[in-house]
């Protein structure tokens, strides 16, 4: 019997898969009224496995254009990586048939490695950046045109979005694709995802940037708590035919705010033990030991993540995880408590929400990440501690 707590990779299709039913309906929406959604949030909150429910949802109704930047850097890869996508359309003759003027716009050719198959074959050089905003821009309108003319909703999206600013620092692909959105009706959307939240934001709502007021900012928050803890009921009785009992799972969830990664990771190890070994389900010792271990490795994570920062930014972050939500942080308590002077505030707190460790929300900057705030909580506590500490909450249950 497979786990159903998948934590190692977004969850495809068809796969466990907590709900979002909100999230879900309103990405579906904006598909068919082609509007243009950023879809923003810190890492590991489920962005790319909600995209993979609503392609997999949308199915034939919708022709998607899926690419994802996680790890293109470069101009030529960027535009390389579109035209190899526009392959994968589904009514590819009819594609090609609007494609064919893009395509006679294609400048010299050289034998290159085409990375999707590993086979040799003639590719496109682009010569110069000129070129490949040129060739970008005629493949992104004959992606529009195509859709309004077949009638037809088309769903581009990109993940990771926010690496365009690296490929072309200046703008240059943010204004060529707003261009060209401006020509579309009622065919065409698209969706930006991305895990640099304060980069995207910066992206889509600063007046100088080419999407401001033209991209609507959607973030993928935490699981909500209830909708959680019927997931992961739902999932152990349909699997192992038994389930932990609600109060542990529900304050195993409100220990980490509802974070989807760590819910997973959590119940997908106490799935294993509980597939072995039917009594330790709701064991509090297991509980605490699975907990810590969860803890201890975050630790490590959010320590390697945290490196760069200074002592100073740490201190900050310490304090807004501890005193947080903060709604003046330049109030005379909250220097005190933190020991740092209103300047060296003003700076460090810049710094830490580029850097996406923390967020302003209606009731001041918070910790973004709602398992770094528990473990920076949780940072003076040695692991035997932990353990017990944990252990104790559970069996009070
Ligand atoms: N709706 C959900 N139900 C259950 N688990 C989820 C859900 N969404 C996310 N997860 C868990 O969170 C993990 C991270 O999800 P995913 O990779 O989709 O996040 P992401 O926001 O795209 O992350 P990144 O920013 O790192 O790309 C998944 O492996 C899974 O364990
Ligand atoms: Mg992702």
């Amino acid at each position: 019997m497979e786990n159903p707590f998948i934590y190692q990779r977004p969850i495809r299709y068809g796969e466990p898969f907590c709900n979002r039913e909100k999230e879900i309906s309103y990405l579906e929406n904006g598909v068919f009224s082609a509007e243009l959604v950023c879809l923003a949030s810190i890492r590991r909150m489920g962005k790319t496995s909600l995209i993979n429910q609503l392609e997999g949802r949308l199915g034939e109704k919708v022709e998607i254009l899926r690419i994802d930047l996680s790890d293109v850097f470069k101009l030529e890869d960027f535009v390389r990586l579109f035209e190899r996508a526009l392959g994968r359309i589904s009514p590819q003759e009819k594609i090609l048939h609007h494609l064919k003027k893009v395509l006679s716009l294609r400048p010299e050719l050289e034998l290159g490695l085409d990375v999707s198959t590993g086979d040799l074959k003639l590719v496109p050089r682009l010569v110069s950046e000129k070129d490949s905003y040129t060739f970008f821009r005629e493949i992104l309108r004959t992606l529009v045109r195509f859709a309004e003319k077949e009638k037809r909703p088309f769903w581009l999206v990109i993940d990771e979005f926010q690496n365009v600013r690296r490929i072309s620092p200046k703008g240059e692909i943010e204004w060529t694709m707003r261009r060209v959105f401006e020509e579309r009706k009622s065919f065409f959307s698209a969706l930006f995802a991305g895990s640099e939240r304060s980069l995207l934001l910066q992206m889509v709502n600063d007046d100088r940037a080419a999407f401001y007021r033209m991209v609507t900012v959607y973030e993928c928050d935490p699981l909500p708590l209830k909708e959680a803890e019927d997931f992961v009921v739902t999932c152990f009785k349909e699997t192992l035919k038994r389930a932990p009992k609600r109060e542990l799972v529900r304050k195993l969830l409100e220990i980490i705010g509802g974070h989807p990664y760590a819910m997973n990771l959590f119940f997908h190890r106490l799935w294993r033990e509980a597939s072995l070994k039917k009594k330790i389900i709701n064991d509090p010792r297991i509980w605490g030991e699975l907990l810590e271990e969860l803890v201890i490795l975050e630790r490590k994570r959010f320590e390697d993540l945290n490196s760069f920062l200074s002592l100073k930014a740490r201190e900050l972050l310490k304090a807004i995880a501890i005193y947080g939500p903060v709604s003046d942080p330049y109030s005379a308590a909250f220097l005190q408590k933190t020991g740092l002077t209103a300047s060296t505030v003003q700076k460090t707190l810049k710094t830490l929400l580029r850097h996406n460790r923390i967020r302003e929300t209606p009731q001041g900057y918070q910790v973004a990440d709602p398992l770094e705030k528990l473990v920076i909580r949780l940072s003076g506590v040695p692991p035997e501690e932990l353990r017990r500490l944990f252990e104790r909450t559970f069996s009070e249950i």
